[in-house]
């Protein structure tokens, strides 16, 4: 049997609007964003990453995280989250009635310094007061480890260094962990490691892994992963998306051609991939330029072509 212990089903999450959109040289209007987070809702995707309650000087794109929060019309299927870095950003999310958080810290000081202006000491005491916070008002709280697979200025990160963010997420009670390659420096070999020690130091945490396709190794990184038994994965329509403050940055794996690999392998995902890729085919027009997505271009592979005149004759 192929990949034994791979989940015959996954979860795609898409964090095109909040990942993609931060990064986006211009801003996307607000009812663009709304229009596309309503239209992604009816695909079949499990979680949508809505937008960031983060500083608008730090991200002037996702200023109006409290109007899309508020005006998308919401799947009763789908999970929506949002992107927080401190208590004044639960603050924010409380008052839109979102089902979950997404606290973020780098597993790296370096990245963690320049991206939340905080050391990670400073991040962990925000989270205690966030995940207090996000109790009181029923938000389901998922910690995101960024740099675990490798830093833009520090380089290699150790595992170890994983595990210490990771476990200090779960004794503040988060729900699930994110293991996020910020900048693509993952390769398959360290994924299949790092989750298995994952799953190791925790037993049955629940566990996402959100790749970006800097160096081409997004696919094959999603492979590893799924061979080790993750059924949970973070994507962007069009493979938009990259941290503002991470030099290098590029977009992530882009969810249509994740979702083709998938469910051309066997793999079910739950999501409408020809309604999927109606929306990343007018996704060029929402943001002004071409995205790196394969299948919108090529077709999905069981879209023939017509047989040339001479060689039917022949
Ligand atoms: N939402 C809105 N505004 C916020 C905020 C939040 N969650 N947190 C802080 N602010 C505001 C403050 O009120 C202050 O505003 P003022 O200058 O008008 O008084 C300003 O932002 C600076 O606040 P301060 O507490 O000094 O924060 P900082 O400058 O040290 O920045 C963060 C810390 C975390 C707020 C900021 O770095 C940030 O939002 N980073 C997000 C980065 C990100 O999303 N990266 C990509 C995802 S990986
Ligand atoms: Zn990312």
């Amino acid at each position: 049997m192929w990949l034994p212990h791979a989940p015959r089903r996954v979860r795609i999450n898409e964090v095109s609007v909040r990942d993609g959109f931060q990064i986006e040289p211009e801003f996307v209007p607000t009812e663009e964003k709304i229009a596309l987070i309503d239209r992604l809702s009816d695909t079949g995707l499990a979680r949508i990453e809505i937008t960031s309650f983060v500083s608008p000087k730090a991200i002037p794109n996702l200023r109006d995280a409290e109007a899309v929060a508020r005006q998308i019309r919401r799947h009763p299927e789908v999970i929506y989250t949002a992107l927080v870095p401190n208590v004044r950003g639960c603050e924010r999310a409380l008052e839109c009635d979102l089902d979950e958080i997404n606290l973020v810290m780098s597993a790296s000081e370096t990245h963690n310094l320049a991206n939340m202006r905080m050391t990670c000491e400073q991040s962990l005491a925000q989270f205690s007061d966030v995940t207090a916070l996000a109790r009181s008002g029923d938000l389901a709280v998922s910690g995101c480890v960024a740099t675990a697979f490798g830093c833009p200025f520090e380089g290699a990160v150790a595992p170890e260094r994983v595990q210490w963010a990771a476990g200090r997420y779960l004794e503040l009670g988060m729900d699930s962990i994110t293991l996020a390659d910020t900048t693509g420096m993952a390769d398959p070999r360290q994924v299949s490691e790092l989750v298995e020690a994952f799953r190791k130091w925790f037993p049955g945490v629940p566990l996402t892994l959100h790749f970006h396709n800097t160096r081409g190794m997004g696919l094959a990184n999603v492979l590893a992963g799924l061979a080790a038994g993750v059924d949970s994965f973070d994507a962007s329509l069009g493979g938009l998306g990259g941290c503002p403050f991470a030099p290098g940055a590029t977009g992530n794996i882009c969810t249509e051609d994740l979702v083709h690999m998938f469910e051309s392998a066997g793999i079910g995902t739950g999501v409408d991939l020809d309604r999927l890729l109606g929306a990343a085919r007018d996704l060029p027009a929402l943001v002004g330029h071409d995205t790196s997505g394969q299948v919108v271009k090529a077709g999905k592979r069981t879209e023939l072509h017509p047989v040339p005149e001479w060689v039917r004759a022949q």
